[in-house]
């Protein structure tokens, strides 16, 4: 079968692939730029190497021992082919050819100051990757991750994302679909689009908060110029405000206004709804 060397161990969707995998009894080793810090994050049977996507030192050693990779760039940071790209250049140079990439839904309509994913997704089909590549919609999780204060502290959600709807996805499910590419066979040279059961709109996300949390959480439908504005006054760097605007632009664009089949067709299993990612985030 081959060792799997997952990359993003310790972030939203690593953690809960690690998970998915031991539960597999999979092959794997994992990266982290912090061991120490990784070792108290994940599970203590989790065997742990040093590795930055921006220090090529720390791929040799890695190389010798693994045969796929889930491939994992890091959030809010713009040039992420420049970071990844030396990565995937040595694993060429290895013929270490299975990769499973972690993109996003509609990566392609986020502009070109993001368009990191479409390149990378490109290179693996021009270098002749063996790839899969997985493109989640907006994570179920974003609420509790990056919301919390607005929900618990303003009693509001605040993106820019207008009326449009999208397919929120568990990242258990993401993790899911990414555990079965990596384990079993059938899934090269193949993309898959990954949602939640249902479309909702920011402001009846806003309505389920309400419901759940027992407290009225309004949705404002901020402009991005006002979203920009909230974010710079709070101190945020300006990039922040103009690469969260042009992701959640594409719900206000309705890009990403379908649900599609490919968790349950993978896992066997029908996706989560939001409603219960969002009680289980905040009320466990
Ligand atoms: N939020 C959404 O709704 C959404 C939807 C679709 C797609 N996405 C995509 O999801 C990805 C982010 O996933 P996530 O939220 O799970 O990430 P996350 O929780 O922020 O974790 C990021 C991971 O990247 C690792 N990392 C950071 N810099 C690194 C470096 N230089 N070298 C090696 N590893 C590095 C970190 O590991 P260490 O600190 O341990 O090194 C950490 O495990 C992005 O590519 C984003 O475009 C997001």
């Amino acid at each position: 079968m081959g060792k799997i060397f997952v990359t993003g161990a310790t972030g939203t969707n690593g953690k809960a692939l690690v998970e998915a995998l031991l539960k597999k009894n999979a092959d794997f080793v994992v990266g982290s730029r912090n061991v120490a810090e990784a070792q108290r994050i994940l599970d203590q049977a989790v065997d742990i190497r040093r590795f930055d996507f921006s220090d090529a030192t720390t791929y040799t050693e890695i190389g010798k021992e693994i045969d796929k990779v889930f491939l994992l760039g890091p959030p809010l940071t713009l040039k992420v082919d420049e970071l990844i790209n030396p990565f995937l250049d040595f694993l060429k140079s290895k013929k270490i050819t299975r990769v499973v990439y972690f993109s996003a839904m509609a990566a392609d309509k986020m502009g070109t100051k993001l368009d990191f994913h479409t390149k990378i997704e490109q290179k693996l089909k021009d270098d002749n990757f063996d790839y899969t590549i997985l493109k989640p919609s907006f994570f179920a999780q974003n609420f509790k991750n990056y919301e919390s204060e607005n929900i618990l502290e303003r009693n509001i959600v605040f993106m820019p994302a207008g009326n449009g709807k999208a397919g929120f996805v568990d990242v258990k499910d993401i993790a899911a679909v990414a555990a079965v590419t990596l384990t079993t066979e059938g899934h090269t040279k193949k993309t898959y689009e990954l949602t939640g059961p249902e479309l909702l709109s920011y402001k009846e996300v806003a309505s389920l908060l309400s419901e759940v949390l027992h407290k009225e959480i309004i949705y404002p439908n901020p402009s991005v110029d006002q979203f920009k504005e909230v974010l710079q006054n709070a101190g945020a760097p300006a990039f922040i405000g103009e690469y969260l605007s042009n992701v959640y632009q594409v719900i206000a664009n309705n890009e990403v206004n379908y649900v599609t089949n490919d968790v349950e067709s993978i896992t066997g299993k029908k996706p989560t709804a939001l409603k219960e990612v969002i009680t289980r985030d905040f009320l466990s």
